[in-house]
């Protein structure tokens, strides 16, 4: 129950303000940002604190598409002085330069000088292919592919892709590396073919649900196993998230097809945050009898 008008106004202020300080400090430290990369990282920044009802689960590609969210965005653009002109200007860069800015952002990320996350491969993949004979993995929206080469590492033939060019680069240089072979391409989400009755495992690993069950179900052979780990929508409470974030519950009700073998939502160490936070972690298998 509300206790009072000002009481729930105290969380919105914070928000306010903290929004307010992410866009200050942004602006300060990247004076160089061409337009489209100012529109993207302000409207990423904005997103980033929306609850996961406003946002909804997908990535950026849906998320600057959604009507109502741009509504909302509009409106906090207004709120903040940008004209009309402004707004539409900096809304169709964003519509016209989805891939580009998205890649960009990312391959800035891995590129910056300490880059907030776990370069060593995700624990919980590592708990859930033990023991399983090596096949064909697939990990969706790679990075630099911690995941990828720890996998060729163990026997796996591994494919990988992302859509920034110079993270999957930098997970290929490494193979070379570390002398063993991964399969890469650059490419999005939305546009990769997964094939079907095809990969013994798929990795999500921080990349959303990926293209969703349909896809993902398809592509997996009997037996096969997908392996997820994101934030869950708690995580929001103590951090900005820009990415996709799930709700209590959800994944295994999102895989029908899938027999889950592992769901669980503890706060733990995120691979891609500083500090403790609610995460999902899901194992789930292709029926043999499908
Ligand atoms: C949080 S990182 C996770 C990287 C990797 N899975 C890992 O665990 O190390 C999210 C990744 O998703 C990629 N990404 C974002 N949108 C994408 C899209 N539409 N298609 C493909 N990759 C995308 C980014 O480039 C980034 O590498």
């Amino acid at each position: 129950m509300h206790s009072s008008c000002s009481r729930n106004r105290r969380p919105v202020l914070a928000k306010i303000i903290l929004l307010a300080a992410t866009l200050a400090t942004l602006r300060a430290q990247t004076p160089s940002l061409s337009d489209g990369q100012q529109a993207y990282e302000r409207f990423r920044a904005w997103i980033s604190t929306q609850p996961l009802t406003m946002r909804g689960s997908g990535g950026f590609s849906e998320q600057q598409s959604n009507p109502m969210l741009l509504k909302m965005y509009r409106a906090y653009l207004e709120g903040h002085g940008f004209t009309s002109a402004d707004i539409d200007a900096q809304i169709e860069l964003l519509h016209a330069r989805t891939r580009e800015l998205d890649a960009q952002h990312w391959n800035d990320y891995f590129a910056a000088k300490n880059p907030a996350f776990n370069p060593h491969p995700n624990a919980f993949l590592i708990e859930m292919v033990k023991g399983r004979p090596p096949g064909k993995a697939l990990d969706v929206a790679m990075g630099e592919g911690r995941n990828s080469l720890w996998l060729a590492q163990q026997g796996w033939e591994v494919t990988g892709f992302d859509i920034a060019d110079k993270a999957v680069a930098s997970a290929n240089e490494q193979a070379g590396k570390l002398g063993v072979k991964i399969h890469t391409e650059v490419t999005t989400i939305d546009a990769f073919d997964y094939g079907e009755n095809r990969w013994d495992l798929i990795l999500l690993s921080y990349a959303g649900a990926g293209p969703g069950a349909g896809p993902i179900e398809r592509a997996l052979k009997p037996g096969g196993i997908l392996v997820v780990e994101a934030f869950h929508e708690d995580a929001l409470k103590s951090m900005h998230i820009g990415g996709s974030l799930f709700k209590t519950g959800e994944l295994p009700h999102m895989f029908p097809a899938l027999r889950t073998v592992l769901y669980e939502e503890p706060i733990a160490k995120p691979d891609f945050a500083p500090k403790p936070a609610r995460v999902v972690r899901f194992c789930a298998m292709k029926p043999e009898s499908d």
